[in-house]
């Protein structure tokens, strides 16, 4: 059997990180004693009028193709949603909707990007960014957000890393794994380099409705960023909304024509039961989002506080999202090591922290969008295994 290259470039590390979550949702769908702390997916159901929504337009017979690029309504919501954040006007024009936050990046990466070409992305990455930026034959320099910066981009690693084949920066704000939300002056010295360079900025921000503390500033709304952002997002970590696949990506007019171009060759639109739901979750107010949103933020502050009582590990603040990253390597582990045993071990999966970059070498991420009593239960797991690693170490360590 002969593929293409491209199928090269859709493989990597990445992928291997995923082996023990895997093998968690085996033994799980088997009944057996797991604990999943390894994704980014709550147990909360997505709000019931969103739900109607989707039932309603299905009972009324909306089960045909749709626009490319989405319908208008769904679209113009987005776009007021977004000038609304960003005080840039936006029209239904710079959108187009995709299927998740995840589809949106995949695209924004091929219309955007060449073979040969250099694309920044800081790490730690979300693990899909690896293929989805080398897909269209570009080459990824990764940009730290080292932990001495306090997980911050290191500003002049990104200038330095400038050449004459860099054509994007990719990010996302706020960050997966370590739930920082990059600060305005980090911001505003990204758009400096890209108008200077005149680049692309892709900007992940499917967390920014999760945000715990602080500002979210969208780099979309700097300076000159209108024409060279493509802000890519979705619901389905606002919203508990995964499993809809309903996202979307805001960009300059002509940059959503080429976009729609593949969608049209790949998805041909969104169904039109998801995209009415998706409207009806965006033009309206849901009292159920900031319930979720606390809950996240007592479920962070409830493991934070559990595994201070947990021999060598330190975990750093997250100011969004549902992940923690754990420091482990005063365990005398590695990240590897650490997933590996605590899996087999006591039943709780978590992902090594090395799989979003060498700035998270030695650190797991452990999610928190489980519920209190499993989150609970999972830290309890953890705390003993530490204890019983201290004690193997002869709490040298
Ligand atoms: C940073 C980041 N971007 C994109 C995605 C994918 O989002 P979606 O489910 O909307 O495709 C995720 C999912 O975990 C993520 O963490």
């Amino acid at each position: 059997m002969r593929f293409s290259p491209l199928t090269q470039r859709l493989g990597g590390d990445g992928a291997n990180a995923w082996r023990i979550h895997s093998e968690a949702l085996r033994a799980r769908a088997e009944g057996k004693d797991v604990i999943v702390m390894s994704v980014g997916d709550s147990e909360f159901d997505t709000p019931s009028g969103i739900v109607d929504a989707c039932i309603s337009a299905l009972h009324s017979g909306d089960t045909h193709y749709t626009e490319v690029a989405g319908r208008h309504r769904l679209r113009s919501a987005i776009a007021n949603n977004h000038q609304q954040k960003t005080g840039v006007q936006t029209t239904a024009e710079n959108v187009i909707v995709s299927a998740g936050c995840q589809n949106a990046l995949f695209i924004a990466a091929q219309i955007a990007l060449s073979p040969g070409d250099e694309v920044i992305v800081f790490e730690p990455m979300y693990v899909t960014y690896e293929a989805v930026f080398q897909a269209p034959g570009a080459t990824i320099v990764p940009v730290p957000c080292p932990a001495e910066l306090g997980f911050r981009p290191d500003l002049a690693a990104l200038r330095a890393a400038i050449t004459a084949k860099t054509t994007a920066v990719v990010f996302a704000n706020p960050v997966n794994p370590t739930g920082v939300v990059f600060p305005p002056e980090d911001l505003a010295v990204i758009a400096e380099v890209a108008r200077q360079n005149d680049l692309w900025v892709i900007a992940d921000e499917v967390y920014a409705d999760l945000l715990f503390e602080g500002e979210h500033v969208s780099i979309a709304s700097l300076e000159g960023m209108k024409e060279r952002a493509i802000t890519v997002s979705s619901l389905s970590k606002s919203h508990a909304m995964t499993g809809w696949r309903s996202g979307w990506a805001i960009a300059p007019e002509p940059f959503v024509q080429e976009m729609e171009k593949l969608a049209l060759c790949s998805t041909y639109g969104l169904p039109g039961f998801i995209q009415e739901a998706a409207a009806f979750a965006l033009e309206n107010r849901i009292d159920k989002l900031d319930e979720m949103r606390s809950a996240f933020m007592d479920r962070r502050d409830l493991a934070m506080k559990a595994l201070q009582n947990a021999p060598g590990l330190e975990c750093w603040h997250a100011q969004a999202g549902m992940f923690l990253i754990v420091d482990v390597r005063k365990t005398g582990l590695s990240g590897e090591q650490f997933v590996e045993r605590l899996y087999a071990e006591t039943g709780v999966s978590v992902l090594n922290g090395a799989a979003f970059g060498p700035s998270t070498n030695g650190t797991v991420r452990m999610s928190f969008a489980v519920p209190e009593e499993t989150l609970q239960e999972g830290c309890a797991r953890i705390q003993a295994f530490t204890k019983r690693l201290q004690k193997e170490t002869g709490g040298q360590k």
